[in-house]
């Protein structure tokens, strides 16, 4: 979609559809500009029978009039916001989101949107631009009945009013810019993972992890079995075994044009890609396996992230994202119940559950992500139905032992409008790990699921700040909400982008960097271990 901002009182807002987002009571005597200037053209009646119909304002109410030629678009869309005490940026990227969906369904191609006064106009910029680019996203280029409709108009304009007396300025076009490329990159991020998995299969992941490269003007490495056995990627062989799929392992980097900077330590992000998960001999029933296309959700958001960064957030440390790809398969070949694999870390691991794949691929790739110095790693992963059970569809679990840095990714998200739950990775789970074969199996038992996939994950981390998010419920959404469809969210690549942005912020307030960055970090490493 195209965005253009426009300012000032008077600025006409050319749309089909007017959008005027309103918080609870503003539709009385508090009548912003906004809906004052609407409402005298329709002659007073767009708030008589607002109030008539029961419109409040209050969070997911909305209100659609036909304008009858009395102003610039045909039809006026009023949007609650709820109370303003308790106003998110993501209240209103929800709202916007609701908007495309109606301007959709009304067939409009142009929506002129304001942007109501908040304490802060860049972030409800951005919440805007995304709630109306990740509204309009459908997934039903397979439908038959959506190529018949290839002709039909399409929502392509979208012209924000700022709020009166917040003037045009380069910070708020930023914000705008940033918000698109985001959006669209989450639905970038989407389309993969609704993709079916006869069509993204671990080659066609990695080719998407090239166009993410160039688009972001990334250094891209992909390697195939050869190299995954070269690195003695032990796990990641075994789950890979069972399928004719060619595994690929992804490396992208990002380095900042900047000598010194480059040489700051990389922040590593890891992400799940089995293209499709059926269990492998521990096969799963019908009704859940039909969802594992889902299973490369991880892998997808980090991709898309990975864009963004490159080509918008540009920090002044590297980023590198490390993807290990392949479907989770029976067969004659696939790995079995009461195998012994040897990670590369060394660790063995009894197989007791090929369906607990995830964190075989993922131990490998968090040990990898882990030789390349990362300041901290942050894993990305569709990894437990436990996780569903415990946070439902649309909270991501989140694990890790710094405090710290689990609490930078809780506020990153908060910031960025992706609901975010820390779980314990608590040692007293630790028996239902171990092994009488090996130094540890890879499933436990029932219960703390999710908590005992984090805990084998941990086991490949090292001193490295590690943060897990289990994405395996807000993956995918149940129902329409919001911005969201049902089907893939593309979850977790705004928090990736939002960290990103604020690490890049406190490294810029740091005093020059000598290449001591490092030797910081190993210092308090031996302060921990002492
Ligand atoms: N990919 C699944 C987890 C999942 C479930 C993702 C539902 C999305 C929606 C994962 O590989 C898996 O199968 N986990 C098992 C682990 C068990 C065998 C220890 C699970 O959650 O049942
Ligand atoms: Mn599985
Ligand atoms: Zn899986």
């Amino acid at each position: 979609m195209q965005f253009s901002l426009v300012s000032g009182d008077a600025a006409p807002v050319s749309g089909e559809l007017l959008v005027i987002p309103l918080f609870e009571g503003e539709l009385g005597d508090a009548a912003p500009a906004p809906l004052a200037t609407a409402d005298s053209s329709l002659d007073g009646k767009l708030r008589a029978t607002a109030a008539q119909e029961g419109f409040k304002g209050k969070v997911d109410q909305s209100f659609l009039l036909h304008t009858l030629g009395r102003l610039g678009s045909d039809r006026v869309l009023l949007l609650g916001l709820g109370h303003r005490a308790r106003f998110q940026p993501e209240v209103l990227r929800l709202a916007a989101g609701r908007a495309a969906k109606t301007a959709q369904r009304l067939k409009a191609t142009s929506i002129g949107f304001r942007v109501p006064a908040t304490d802060n106009a860049e972030g409800a910029v951005r919440a805007v631009v995304e709630g109306l680019e990740l509204g309009v996203y459908r997934f039903d280029k397979y439908k038959s009945s959506a190529r018949e409709e290839k002709g039909a108009p399409k929502l392509t304009r979208a012209t924000l009013a700022l709020p009166p007396g917040t003037e045009k300025s380069r910070a708020l076009e930023d914000a705008l810019a940033l918000g698109l490329k985001l959006a669209e990159a989450v639905n970038w991020a989407r389309d993969l993972v609704n993709e079916p998995p006869n069509v993204v299969t671990p080659s066609r992941l990695a080719q998407a992890a090239q166009q993410a490269a160039k688009e972001g003007g990334l250094h891209a490495e992909i390697g195939g079995r050869k190299e995954i056995e070269r690195l003695n990627m032990g796990m990641f062989l075994g789950v890979t075994a069972g399928s004719v799929q060619e595994p690929r392992l992804i490396h992208l980097v990002y380095t900042p044009k900047n000598a010194k900077d480059a040489k700051r330590p990389p922040l590593a992000l890891v992400g799940k890609a089995i293209t499709f998960d059926s269990g492998g001999l521990s096969l799963k029933p019908t009704e859940g396996m039909v969802e594992m296309k889902t299973d490369m959700a991880g892998s997808a958001a980090v991709l898309a992230a990975m864009k963004v960064i490159g080509s918008v957030v540009k920090p002044p440390f590297p980023v590198h994202a490390f993807i290990g790809a392949c479907e989770n398969m029976p067969s004659g070949t696939a790995y079995k119940p009461g195998d012994i694999l040897t990670a590369r870390s060394g660790k063995t691991v009894e197989i007791t559950n090929t369906d607990a794949e995830g964190r075989l691929v993922l131990g490998d790739m968090i040990t990898w992500a882990g030789e390349h110095g990362p300041s901290a790693i942050i894993d990305l992963a569709t990894l437990t139905g436990a996780c569903m059970v415990a946070l439902g569809n649309y909270i991501v679990g989140a694990f890790g032992d710094d405090d710290a840095t689990v609490n930078s990714v809780l506020e990153a998200a908060k910031a960025a409008g992706e609901e975010m739950w820390r779980l314990p990775v608590t040692d007293l789970q630790k028996d239902a790990l171990r092994s009488e074969v090996a130094d540890m199996k890879n499933s436990g038992e029932r219960w703390g699921g999710a908590i005992n996939a984090a805990l084998f994950l941990k086991e490949f981390v090292g001193d490295v700040p590690w943060v897990h998010l289990d994405i395996a419920g807000p993956s995918n959404s149940p129902k329409e909400r919001g911005y969201l469809n049902k089907g893939a969210t593309g979850v977790g690549a705004r928090t990736l982008v939002e960290l990103v942005r604020r690490r890049a912020a406190d490294v810029a307030s740091l005093p020059e960097p000598k290449a001591a960055a490092p030797a910081k970090r190993a210092k308090a490493k031996t302060a921990r271990s002492s």
